[in-house]
């Protein structure tokens, strides 16, 4: 089976084809070798176009802006992927999307898009959570996770902890209920005057400070849960600027940056070990945009070495959005039997959408 996934839910046009080694029209034998081994779906190609450069001088997304560039490049990276994996539209078996949560809009392009190909092409259609998305990409890489584990979900939006137990079940430990990580990553990019997306720009700024510089609140550290909140460290890190006086030096910024990564990434790694303790489990996947921060990495990884869990993230470029986690969610779901591809042609936006909902 031959699945088309778009995604558009935010800033970034992504489009991808995954196929299965099941049953379905378009499987050819090169595909069935390696993903038959493990029974999941292969990526055959992916391509992105990231509207960040657009959205930079406003300091963050347009919505507006968004849906127009969505709707300027969703059809020539439609093309560009099907070039990629020598395909034709003829060959898709279902057009995946994501339906939500997100903004309105820019939903509304991948959405219509996906439907429009579904009636030309007389196919089904799957609308897919971009969260479940995040979550199952880390089976987009090797060596893919095994059920059950601990999803650690860091996006621009959402910062939650999950219990996973299968494809479709998904049991939420806490969340943040404030601020996600990835917007206290931006905030405080904002505040020091860095591009827009903040997170790899602060991670670059703080790659030249220190970690212990300036002191900041680790919130809800020690609050016994598995709940987050980063919006007083925002505001810390605005008492702190401030407190440099009207012209920071460059190491006074370096040193801030690098406290803001370390009392976020510190947050994240003490939550994340209690849940897997809590739990009983042993494997963790990390997925969503802050995902690709190093220092998140380099310090999950040594607690992982430490207590002896695995962990998976997806690879590098598929941590922020992408059309291949969709792809792949859908496939997951229709290969688990819960999804039912339909034929509709009419169809909905779900801007809001908790994942434990699905
Ligand atoms: O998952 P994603 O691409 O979009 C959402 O679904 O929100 O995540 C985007 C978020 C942004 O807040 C961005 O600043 C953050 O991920 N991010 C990072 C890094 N790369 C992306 N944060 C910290 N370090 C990074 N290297
Ligand atoms: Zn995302």
């Amino acid at each position: 089976m031959l699945v088309l996934g778009i995604e558009t839910s935010c800033d970034e046009t992504g489009v991808a084809l995954v196929e299965t080694a099941t049953a379905g029209a378009a499987g050819t034998a090169d595909a069935a070798g390696e993903a038959a081994a493990s029974g999941l779906p292969r990526l055959l190609a992916h391509a992105l176009h990231s509207q960040a450069a657009m959205h930079e001088a406003y300091g963050g997304v347009v919505p507006e802006l968004a849906s127009r560039d969505h709707v300027r490049r969703i059809v020539p990276l439609l093309r560009e992927v099907l070039a990629q994996a020598g395909r034709t539209l003829a060959q898709v078996d279902l057009v995946a999307y994501t339906q939500g949560p997100g903004l309105a809009g820019a939903l509304l392009v991948g959405a219509g898009v996906a439907e429009a190909l579904g009636v030309a092409l007389q196919r089904p259609t799957l609308p897919v959570h971009h969260l479940e998305g995040h979550l199952l990409s880390p089976f987009l890489a090797e060596p893919p996770p095994r059920f059950p584990f601990l999803a650690l979900l860091v996006s621009g939006g959402h910062t939650q902890l999950m219990r996973v137990d299968g494809v479709g079940r998904y049991a939420l430990l806490g969340e943040t209920i404030d601020d996600a990580a990835g917007e206290a990553f931006d905030k405080s990019a904002k505040l020091l005057g860095l591009g827009y997306p903040g997170g790899p720009a602060l991670a670059r700024l703080a790659e030249a400070g220190r970690d212990d510089a300036v002191p900041l609140p680790r919130p809800l550290l020690h609050s016994g849960d598995l709940d987050f909140s980063f919006a007083g460290l925002k505001t810390a890190v605005m008492t702190r600027l401030r407190g440099f006086g009207p012209a920071p030096s460059e190491a006074q910024r370096a040193d801030l940056a690098a406290s803001a990564q370390a009392a976020i990434v510190d947050v994240l790694l003490a939550k994340t070990l209690r849940a897997l303790k809590e739990g009983g489990l042993s494997r963790l996947v990390v997925a969503g945009g802050v995902g690709a921060n190093r220092r998140l990495r380099q310090q999950l990884d040594a607690a992982a070495q430490r207590r002896g869990f695995a962990v998976h993230y997806p690879p590098l470029d598929l941590c922020t959005d992408n059309g291949a986690m969709i792809a792949m969610a859908a496939a997951m779901r229709v290969q688990a039997g819960l999804a039912q591809p339909q034929r509709s042609g009419s169809f909905e936006v779900r801007p809001r959408w908790p994942l434990d909902r699905v």
